[in-house]
């Protein structure tokens, strides 16, 4: 398939954003789809040569569908359409196993995963962001694996493997990169409240901090690159935060006991904690202590 024609249906964040980036690295994108007529429209309109049609349409005038609806409505969206050989159907679900497009697979489609890992919200800064991101690809079938392959180099997206049965792992693991980043900030944006300070305030003052410390892992590694008074063996400065934080509600010392216990190992991976500060630390951060 040297110029696939690539149909999508769901036109939500993920594909608007994902079909834009395609038509932008010089693919076609000529039928899309959703539930709602309205939406399938203006998501055409964005798309040179690009027509709204019905879901079975998609399937009928492309080589490639990009099943782009939100998770739940994967599997009946797929069983409800007539599949041929020839034709390719993937989801972009981190969370859903490939084995949710059976029902196209048992008319001879190939299926697969295409999971982009990275946040889509407006279709035009998601589309613009996705060149550097990886993507999951799983696929059983060699010729869609290599033409989903073929389509992450196109956009400058890095392969990522994934073997079958993982994917709930794999993305629960995802979220520590994205929702739990929001979960940390509240945390400091709660502890900022406390003398006024505004959440705009502290997003901010800490956003690049933040930053500092991403580079830091990307130049380092996620141990070498930890900053914090944990990775100094500071114990001093830990039992001052624990004492300050208890004057607080006890869901927000409990978070950074947790958290600050974590911490614990990569400073002794990073080589610069002894085990003996390192037991000071845990005794303090204990919930009995
Ligand atoms: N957003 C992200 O950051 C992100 C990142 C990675 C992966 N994903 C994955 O991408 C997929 C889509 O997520 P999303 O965030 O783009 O969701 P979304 O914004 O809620 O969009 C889903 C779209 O699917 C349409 N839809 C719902 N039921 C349908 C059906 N039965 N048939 C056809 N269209 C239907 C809806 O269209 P109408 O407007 O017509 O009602 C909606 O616009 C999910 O599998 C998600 O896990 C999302």
């Amino acid at each position: 398939m040297n110029a696939p024609r690539l149909g999508f249906i769901g036109a939500g964040r993920l594909g608007s954003a994902l079909a834009l980036a395609c038509v932008r690295a010089g693919l076609a994108v000529p039928a899309v789809a959703s539930a709602r007529a309205a939406s399938a429209a203006q998501m055409a309109e964005r798309l040179p040569g690009c027509a709204a049609v019905a879901a079975q349409q998609v399937v009928d005038r492309c080589d490639l569908v990009f099943v782009t609806t939100p998770d739940a409505a994967i599997a009946p969206t797929v069983a409800a359409l007539q599949w041929r050989p020839g034709v390719a159907v993937v989801h972009c679900s981190g969370a859903t196993e490939v084995a949710a497009l059976q029902p196209a697979q048992r008319a001879g489609a190939a299926t697969g995963g295409f999971h982009p890992m990275q946040t889509f919200a407006d279709a035009e800064a998601a589309a613009r962001s996705l060149a550097g991101c990886t993507i999951t690809v799983e696929a059983e079938d060699a010729a869609l694996d290599a033409l989903l392959v073929a389509l992450c180099e196109r956009l400058g997206c890095a392969v990522n493997r994934l073997p079958p049965g993982m994917r709930a792992r794999y993305h629960a693991a995802a979220g520590y990169a994205s929702q739990f980043v929001n979960a940390l900030l509240a945390e400091a944006a709660r502890v900022w409240a406390g003398w006024g300070a505004s959440e705009a305030d502290t997003v901010r003052a800490m956003l690049p901090l933040v930053r500092g410390t991403l580079a830091a892992i990307e130049s380092g590694g996620i141990a070498q690159g930890m900053p914090g008074p944990v990775s100094r063996g500071d114990v001093g400065t830990v039992a001052k935060h624990v004492q300050a934080l208890a004057t607080l509600d006890a869901a927000t010392l409990q978070s950074y006991r947790l958290l600050c216990d974590r911490t614990v190992d990569l400073a002794l991976a990073r080589g610069s904690l002894d085990a003996e500060r390192a037991a000071q630390l845990r005794a303090l951060l204990a919930p009995a202590a």
